[in-house]
């Protein structure tokens, strides 16, 4: 018997890749129901190809649910993830209101995955910030093998890390500037189409942006507490798949060469990294792919023990969604969690 799984943000971009990642992986589940705000009841969401009627949140029992995969925003999270938990419901979270929580564990399976035990406090395990999540897979290997000490990272960002309005706001724009009408700025605080903005998520105090704070956060909380981290986050006009330039210090000398090699064997890694023509990997490319894929893999003679990494992959897949199913993954085959149906039958 297999397990009842909901996922919560179901119309949106996170949880349609949900849905359709649940369906390609063979995930062990008896039934999936989708499910997103009132403004979407009623609506239709593809699973494989079976169509699922969505339902209201508010109006849903997760009594003899599973898993919750929950996609639907920080302040909805906040509101029904403890009490969808409270429910015995697991919730893996995709937003960043559990993240920084220290009894919530904050997880990439790649990379920290027996600290997923430590869901039973809460009931709710946090999925990193999508930009964190590549960066982590590609760094682990490395960061096994020479202790990082400092990373400088630049992001470029694509417009479905903002959500389906975002999306909708660059191809309007894209138009508008073809047919030369005005452009609408909405969802962004500049205009995106034929531009980039270095600016993601809420201004902090010290000058950065929540989401180069979010970076940094993450990667000390999921990879190392002692790893300095900088990041300068920008927003570029690209559907999908998020990119980083990233430089890295190590405490021992680790050559390009050899960085290589230990990322071809990596998990989730793939090293795409010729040096000619083409020889490298952009965004475009890895849209509906599940790798973190490395390339410009170079010695940065401008410090010591230095490594520059262009690292790419797709925001709603191992940003999101991928790596959500993984950790639902990871609690099954782990057998953190057993059916709840099954255990009703146990005791009858
Ligand atoms: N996009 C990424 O790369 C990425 C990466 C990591 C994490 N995340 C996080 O994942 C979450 C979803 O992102 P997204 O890009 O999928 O956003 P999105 O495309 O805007 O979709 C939002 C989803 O949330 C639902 N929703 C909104 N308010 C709700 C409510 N009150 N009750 C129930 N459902 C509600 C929406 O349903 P309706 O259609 O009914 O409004 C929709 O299904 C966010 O927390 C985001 O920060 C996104």
């Amino acid at each position: 018997m297999g397990f009842k799984i909901a996922v919560v943000g179901a119309t949106g971009n996170v949880g349609r890749e949900m849905l359709s990642i649940l369906e390609e992986r063979g995930f062990p589940a008896d039934e999936v129901v989708a499910i997103a705000s009132r403004r979407s009841q009623g609506t239709e969401a593809s699973f494989g190809a079976k169509v699922l009627k969505v339902q209201a949140l508010d109006n849903y029992d997760f009594s003899d649910t599973d898993i919750c995969l929950m996609s639907a925003g920080g302040a909805v999270s906040k509101e029904w993830s403890p009490k969808i938990a409270a429910q015995g419901c697991v919730v893996i979270d995709n937003s960043s209101a559990w993240r920084y929580d220290a009894a919530v564990p904050l997880i990439v399976p790649e990379v920290n995955a027996d600290a997923v035990s430590g869901f039973t406090k809460k009931n709710i395990i946090a999925n990193p910030n999508c930009s964190t999540a590549q960066l982590v897979v590609a760094l682990k290997p490395l960061h096994d093998r020479s202790r990082i000490r400092r990373v400088v990272v630049a992001t470029y960002q694509s417009v479905s890390g903002a959500g389906k309005e975002a999306i909708d706001e660059l191809f309007s724009q894209t138009r508008a500037v073809f047919v030369s009408d005005p452009i609408e700025v909405k969802k962004f605080t500049k205009r995106i189409a034929f531009n980039v903005i270095p600016h993601i998520d809420v201004f902090m105090e010290d000058g950065a942006t929540k989401e180069e704070w979010k970076m940094m956060a993450e990667t000390k909380k999921i990879l190392d507490p002692k790893i300095k981290l900088v990041a300068t986050c920008v927003r570029v006009p690209v559907f999908v798949s998020h990119a980083e330039a990233v430089s890295v210090e190590f405490e021992d000398p680790i050559s390009a060469e050899e960085a290589r090699e230990i990322l071809r064997e990596a998990p989730g890694c793939l090293v795409v990294d010729k040096h000619e023509d083409g020889g490298y990997v952009t965004p475009y490319e890895t849209a509906g792919e599940d790798a973190t894929y490395i390339s410009r893999i170079r010695e940065d003679p401008t410090v010591e023990n230095g490594l520059l990494l262009w690292i790419v992959s797709d925001n709603l897949r191992k940003g999101a969604a991928l790596n959500a199913v993984q950790i639902a993954e990871l609690l099954v085959n782990r057998q953190l969690i057993a059916p709840k149906h099954q255990a009703a039958l146990a005791a009858d």
